[in-house]
C-alpha cells in the first residue's frame, strides 16, 4: 500500500509519497512538491539529501556495511581480483571465466596511448601536480576519440570502460615519470592490471621491477576498496557532468578533479603529511589530539570521520590489517604506522571525537600501504582515482541508461540584494 508523508504550510497539506529501497531505507519523494507547493527543499551539502535511486553500492553508515552489487566490502576484498569488482560494479554481475578473459583482454589491448599524447607529458611544468596532469590527460582521451555508446549497448561500453581503466594507469605512472624525469615505461602485455602498474611505475630501461606477491595483493586490495562508494563528491560530479550528456571520458575527468580535495580523495595525502609532521616536530599523538579538539586552532585530525559512516568505516578495518601484514612481510619497521594506530586508539577513547561519532575512514591506513610499496606521497590521490574509475563509469552508466533521465539542475535560495537600480561610474 502507498504511504504518504503529509506537510502542512498555510493550511495546505500536501501529500508526498514515502518510497522505499530494497534495503528498507525510506525516502520522501518531494519531486513535486515545488509545481504543487512553490517550495523548494534547502539542503546545503546534501547531507539529507538523495540525488537518485542507484542499484550499484549500499552503505549502511550506523552498521559499518559496504556493498558492491549486494556483495560485501569483506568478500570482494578477500577474494575478488580489481578487474573483477570493475567488471562487477558496471555490468551488475560477476563475471564468468569468459566474460573475465574477455575483459582482462580489453585492457591489454587498450593499455597504451596515442604516440602523440606522450608528448603531452612533455610539456607540463616540472613539479605539475599528478592529479592535474591525470585530469587533463583523461579529458584528452575525448580529443582522439569521443565514445560513441548508444544508451543500453553494453558491448560498446565495455570497450570505452576498458579504455579508460587500462589508461588511467598508464597516465598515472606516465605522469610520475615524467615528473621525476625518468623515461616512460610502455606497458608489457603479459602482466595482470596490478602487476603491470608496478612494472610502468618501477621498471627502467636497463632494469625490470619485479614486483613481490604481498605488494601485488596490497595494491589489489587498496583498488577494490576504492572501487565505489555510492554518492560522494567525485561520483555525484561525474552524474552531474553525464546528465548534461557529455561523454564518458569528459565525465571521468571531472571526477578526478572532485576528488582532487583534501576533504575528499586529497585527504590520503594529507593523513601521511600530517604523521610526518608530528614525527619531524616531536608532537606527541595526545598533544596533536588536543590541537584538533582545541577549535581555534581549526585543524582536523585527517582520515578521520565521514558523512556516513557514524559507526565504522569498514574499508580501514580491513586496510588496518592489510597494513599491519604487508609491512610484516616487507619486515618494515614504519614509525607512522605505530603513530597513526596511536592517534586511532586514542581518539576512539576521547569524548570528542565518540560524542562526534569520528571513526578512521579509508584514508588513514592507505597511505602506509602506498607508502610500504613506494608509491611518492604526491601520488596518492592518483591511487584512489585509478580505484574509483570503475564506480565512476558504473554511474555514468546509469544516467546514460535511463530513457527519463532529467539534466541534475539543483534549486537555490537565493539570499542576495534585492534588485538594485545601476549607478553611473562619476556617481559611485
Ligand atoms: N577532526 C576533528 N574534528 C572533526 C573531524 C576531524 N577529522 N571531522 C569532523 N569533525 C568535527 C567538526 O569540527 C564538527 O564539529 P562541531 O560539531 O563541534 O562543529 C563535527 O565533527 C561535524 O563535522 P562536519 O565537517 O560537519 O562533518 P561532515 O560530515 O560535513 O564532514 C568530513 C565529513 C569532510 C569527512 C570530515 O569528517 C573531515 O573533514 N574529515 C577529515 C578529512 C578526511 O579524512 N576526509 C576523507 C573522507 S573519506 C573520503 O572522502 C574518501
Amino acid at each position: 500500500m502507498a504511504e504518504y508523508a503529509r506537510l502542512e504550510v498555510d493550511g495546505h497539506v500536501y501529500e508526498l509519497p514515502i518510497l522505499t529501497g530494497t534495503e528498507g531505507e525510506r525516502a520522501v519523494d518531494i519531486s513535486k512538491l515545488r509545481t504543487q507547493s512553490g517550495l523548494i527543499t534547502l539542503d546545503d551539502g546534501y547531507g539529507n539529501t538523495g540525488s537518485c535511486s542507484s542499484e550499484v553500492t549500499f552503505i549502511d553508515g550506523d552498521e559499518g556495511i559496504l556493498r558492491y552489487r549486494g556483495y560485501p566490502i569483506e568478500t570482494l576484498a578477500e577474494h575478488s581480483s580489481f578487474v573483477e569488482t570493475a567488471y562487477l560494479l558496471i555490468f551488475g554481475h560477476l563475471p564468468t571465466q569468459a566474460e573475465r578473459e574477455h575483459f582482462s583482454d580489453l585492457l591489454t589491448e587498450y593499455s597504451a596511448l596515442h604516440e602523440s599524447m606522450m608528448k603531452h607529458f612533455d610539456a607540463f611544468p616540472t613539479n605539475s601536480h599528478p592529479m592535474a596532469i591525470m585530469s587533463a590527460m583523461i579529458n584528452s582521451l575525448s580529443t582522439h576519440e569521443r565514445p560513441k555508446i548508444e544508451p543500453g549497448d553494453d558491448a560498446a561500453l565495455e570497450i570505452y570502460a576498458a579504455k579508460l581503466i587500462s589508461k588511467i594507469r598508464t597516465i598515472a605512472a606516465a605522469s610520475y615519470k615524467s615528473s621525476i624525469g625518468q623515461p616512460i615505461i610502455y606497458p608489457r602485455p603479459d602482466l595482470r592490471y596490478v602487476d603491470n602498474f608496478l612494472h610502468m611505475m618501477f621498471s627502467l630501461p636497463y632494469k625490470e621491477y619485479e614486483a613481490s606477491p604481498e605488494v601485488s595483493h596490497a595494491l589489489n586490495m587498496f583498488l577494490v576498496l576504492h572501487a565505489d562508494h555510492e554518492q560522494n563528491c567525485s561520483t555525484s560530479t561525474v552524474r552531474m557532468v553525464a546528465s548534461g550528456e557529455a561523454n564518458l571520458y569528459a565525465a571521468c575527468s571531472a571526477g578526478v578533479v572532485a576528488l582532487w580535495g583534501p576533504k575528499h580523495g586529497g585527504a590520503n595525502t594529507e593523513v601521511v603529511t600530517m604523521l610526518q609532521r608530528m614525527r619531524r616536530e616531536g608532537i606527541s599523538p595526545q598533544e596533536f589530539l588536543n590541537q584538533v579538539k582545541d577549535k581555534k586552532n581549526n585543524r582536523r585530525l585527517m582520515g578521520f570521520g565521514h558523512r556516513v559512516y557514524r559507526n565504522f568505516d569498514p574499508r580501514s578495518k580491513i586496510l588496518r590489517g592489510a597494513a599491519d601484514r604487508l609491512l610484516t612481510a616487507m619486515k618494515i619497521d614504519d614509525p607512522l604506522l605505530g603513530m597513526a594506530q596511536e592517534l586511532a586508539d586514542l581518539a576512539l577513547n576521547d569524548d570528542y571525537f565518540v560524542e562526534r561519532k569520528l571513526y578512521p575512514n579509508v584514508d588513514f591506513y592507505s597511505g602506509v600501504i602506498l607508502r610500504a610499496i613506494g608509491i611518492p606521497l604526491n601520488m596518492y590521490t592518483v591511487m584512489f582515482s585509478m580505484g574509483r574509475m570503475p564506480g565512476w563509469i558504473a554511474n555514468w552508466k546509469e544516467i546514460h541508461d535511463n530513457p527519463g533521465q532529467k539534466i541534475y539542475r539543483p534549486r537555490q535560495l537565493y539570499v542576495g540584494s534585492e534588485k538594485r537600480e545601476w549607478v553611473p561610474r562619476h556617481a559611485r
